[in-house]
């Protein structure tokens, strides 16, 4: 093989890196592909600062991964249908992905993983916080992943506890909403435990946001334990945290990532530009 031409740096001890060396904006040669797709299985969350893309430039990048899909809940840009805008403007107080998640798993097949491009950041506040969920599964004693294992989570759209798509969007906000009728009858059944299809791991998959109950058992019912999972899943050694400049791209592992945009930066515009790859079904 021929020698490694990008830069990876851990920047913290579960999971997170920052890779240097690497202009987005260009076509990739297999060979840089291939590296930064091994540091995304093994760092579960990549950051790469100092990039300089337009919506189609970072579609392109995002595509290499797979397809792209379309979030259900916000209109995309016209000239890449794919990508979301997410802004949170200076006099509104409720942001979007203030809650831990994994993206959308109310869809029979979330998406594999998302890439973030920051065009206005506040001067301080607005980061991103992401938990690995090896670890969070790893960690768990046998009996409690012996009774998980069989155990199927229901996820809907219309929990959304982070509220932001649910009463931000369309206020003072440029995010058009789209289908918020249909949130209700958006749900999917997902594995607590789910195998990642390319390294062969097990990740806990229950998430806040979105996670309402387990099959076969009442919402009563299953709140302790899922509160339990969640609240576990989030230990402050399972992440890390990431502080933005304008022109970072991130891209996560939403098979084994939950993440959580911190709402501090009342006041301040926050801009970003979101595309989300396919996934498959998880089991
Ligand atoms: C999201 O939940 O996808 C948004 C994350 C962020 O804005 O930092």
């Amino acid at each position: 093989m021929a020698e490694q031409t990008i830069d990876v740096r851990r920047v913290a001890g579960s999971l997170g890196a920052e890779i240097f060396g690497v202009d987005l904006s260009r076509d990739l040669t297999n060979q840089t592909y291939d590296e930064i797709h091994e540091a995304f299985l093994d760092h579960q969350v990549l950051f790469i600062r100092d990039q300089n893309l337009t919506p189609p430039q970072q579609a392109a990048f995002a595509r290499r991964f797979g397809p792209l899909n379309e979030y259900p809940f916000v209109k995309g840009l016209e000239d890449a249908p794919e990508i979301i805008e997410i802004v949170k403007e200076p006099d509104e107080t409720i942001n979007f992905g203030g809650v831990w998640h994994s993206d959308t798993t109310y869809l029979d097949n979330p998406p594999l993983g998302t890439a973030l491009y920051a065009l206005e950041v506040p001067a301080a506040g607005g980061d991103t916080m992401y938990a690995n969920m090896y670890d969070a599964y790893d960690t768990l004693s046998d009996g409690m992943k012996h009774m998980l294992a069989p155990l199927t989570g229901v996820s809907s759209a219309a929990l959304r506890r982070s509220g932001g798509r649910a009463k931000g969007i369309g206020k003072t906000s440029t995010m058009t909403p789209l289908n918020m009728d249909k949130a209700e009858t958006i749900t999917a059944e997902h594995p607590v435990i789910r195998t990642h299809p390319e390294t062969g791991r097990k990740a806990l998959y229950v998430n806040s946001a979105h996670t309402v109950c387990f099959k076969g058992m009442t919402e009563e019912e299953s709140k302790p334990l899922i509160e339990y999972l969640c609240n576990h899943a989030v230990r402050p050694e399972f992440t890390c945290r990431f502080k933005w400049e304008i022109g970072t791209l991130a891209i996560w592992d939403n098979r084994c990532v939950q993440h959580f945009a911190i709402n501090d930066y009342h006041g301040e515009r926050r801009r970003m530009h979101r595309a989300t790859i396919v996934g498959d079904r998880p089991h």
